[in-house]
């Protein structure tokens, strides 16, 4: 993975050297602490620069002072927290992501104290989350010198907080998160030339390192499961299709009926046979997000070691043409029983997602399960790119995903299921089709997977819109976004850890 980012905790004090960052509402007051440490004469400075520089305090907004007379610091980085209002609502991970695009040297001390600021141990975390977030960038394939600027980037923060272990330990939690939406990127950003099944599903072995069982199913044991609808997509391409059920036993009873996330990893879509036309279709690459979203959220889970038995399950194939691909017209047999009829090759997602449902939910008897998947364009249509589909059959389930949403700022907006979408599906030929027209994609897709779907509470977020090329945040500057890692793992902590 591309080099992190070092964040340590120091109490508030003086620090002698470095570059030195500090916080200031819209009256540009210093906390008491801060001013002693950086000595007589900061608040004057600070206040001739503002002026000088126009700098308002206004939040996220900063004002850089290089070697500041009379302190005893390369660099002040000073940075705008707003009105009263603004700071009673602070997103802290945006700060942090904010705070460390904008530190210029290697290292940083970082004061979170400012006038009447009560920075808790949660705040300090979800603020080095941000600032872990933000730093990632992925050039790996980069032969030639980065461009200036990106070179310096800052590689270790001392965050200075009143109570430093307290944050230490929260920030542990919050390490593994960040860890866990990183691999998410990393694996959503490598080419398919790299990032085909095998070397996806050898990826997310790795796991087992930090104590996730993983099981990967070739093609043999597929084809003995009868997941025929999954293996119909993987026959175009030279590259042979995986299955990969990732487990997490940190529940304190074993035997405890695990939770289940299940992602589609379609490590190219080209369409297939019913092939995409040429503009974007490079996008497609990253048509493996909810299957990344699993794996990154399973090696959350096990590196904070959380209180739960989970389930992770992605299926991994490559969509091509070739003259052994699927054909419209085709009818396949899912591991369900249910016949599909093929009407368009590029309604693949849905196959892959139905038979890995089907095999968890008859495998694990799951409490409830959520599949997330780059399904559909038309969820793009009907939402844009900030914010993903949430399908449910589960009103409760569907509660938390939305609470665990808001909590994250990682959005989704609930849509409907309604009869006529699912008889949108039904087919001439078969029990139903694998598209439904072109009213309503996102829903007749859900409809389609819902038909695999047992009485487990079920939800599927189409994160088609999400998952890459979003808008550039202030944590988020990669194309693949690793959506959906930081809201899973906070629906677990919120709810299903005793
Ligand atoms: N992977 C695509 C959906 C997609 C589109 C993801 C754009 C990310 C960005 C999916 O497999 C697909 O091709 N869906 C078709 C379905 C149609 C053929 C019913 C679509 O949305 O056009
Ligand atoms: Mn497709
Ligand atoms: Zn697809």
């Amino acid at each position: 993975m591309a080099d992190g980012i070092t964040i340590a905790f120091g109490p508030l004090g003086p620090v002698g050297h470095g570059d030195i960052v500090l916080f200031v509402g819209d009256d540009l007051a210093l906390s008491p602490t801060v001013a002693q440490a950086l000595g007589r004469g900061a608040a004057d400075l600070l206040a001739r620069a503002a002026a000088s520089e126009r700098f308002k305090g206004k939040s996220l907004t900063s004002l850089a002072l290089p070697a500041p007379a009379g302190i005893d610091a390369d660099r002040l980085l000073v940075i705008g927290l707003g009105s009263e209002k603004d700071r009673a609502k602070i997103d802290w991970p945006a700060l942090g992501g904010y705070a460390a695009s904008k530190v210029s040297g290697r290292q940083a001390h970082v004061a979170l104290d400012w006038p009447g600021s009560s920075v808790s141990p949660a705040n300090a975390a979800d603020f080095a989350l941000g600032a872990r977030l933000r730093v990632y960038s992925f050039d790996r394939y980069k032969t030639k010198k980065k461009p200036e600027g990106e070179e310096a980037r800052v590689t270790a923060l001392t965050l200075m907080v009143a109570d430093p272990s307290a944050a230490e330990a929260a920030s542990k939690v919050s390490e593994a998160v960040a860890g866990g939406v990183l691999l998410a990127r990393e694996l959503i950003n490598e080419p398919p030339n790299v990032l085909y099944p095998e070397e996806f599903a050898r990826r997310a072995e790795e796991l087992t390192k930090l104590g996730v069982e993983v099981e990967v199913l070739g093609p043999g044991k597929l084809e003995a499961l009868g997941m025929g609808a999954l293996l119909a997509v993987a026959q175009g391409s030279t590259r042979e299709a995986r299955v990969v059920v990732m487990r997490w036993n940190g529940g304190d009873d074993a035997s405890e009926a695990p939770i289940a996330f299940i992602g589609k990893g379609v490590c190219f879509d080209s369409g297939g046979i019913s092939i995409k036309s040429a503009g974007g279709m490079e996008d497609m690459k990253g048509d493996m997000g909810g299957a990344a979203c699993v794996v990154g959220t399973m090696f959350a889970l096990a590196s904070r070691k959380a209180k739960v038995n989970a389930i992770g399950a992605i299926g991994i194939v490559e969509n091509m043409p070739d003259g052994n691909a699927m054909r419209p017209a085709d009818i396949v047999t899912s591991m369900s029983g249910q016949t599909i009829e093929i009407i368009n090759t590029d309604a693949e997602g849905r196959l892959v997602l139905a038979d890995v449902i089907w095999h968890v939910q008859s495998a694990y008897k799951p409490k409830f399960m959520i599949d997330l998947a780059t399904l559909t364009g038309a969820i793009i249509v009907a939402l844009g790119q900030d914010i993903a589909g949430m399908f449910s059959n589960d009103d409760a389930l569907a509660a938390k995903i939305a609470a665990a949403s808001e909590a994250t700022g990682e959005a989704v907006w609930r849509m409907p299921l309604i009869p006529a979408y699912d008889k949108a599906i039904d087919s001439k030929f078969a029990d139903m089709k694998n598209t439904g027209g072109r009213h309503g994609g996102a829903a007749t897709a859900a409809s389609f997977i819902k038909r695999y779907v047992n009485d487990v509470p079920w939800a599927h977020l189409d994160i088609a819109g999400v998952a890459m090329s979003s808008s550039p945040s202030e944590i988020n500057r990669s194309w693949g976004a690793g959506w959906g890692v930081r809201l899973l793992d906070r629906l677990v902590r919120d709810n299903y850890e005793a």
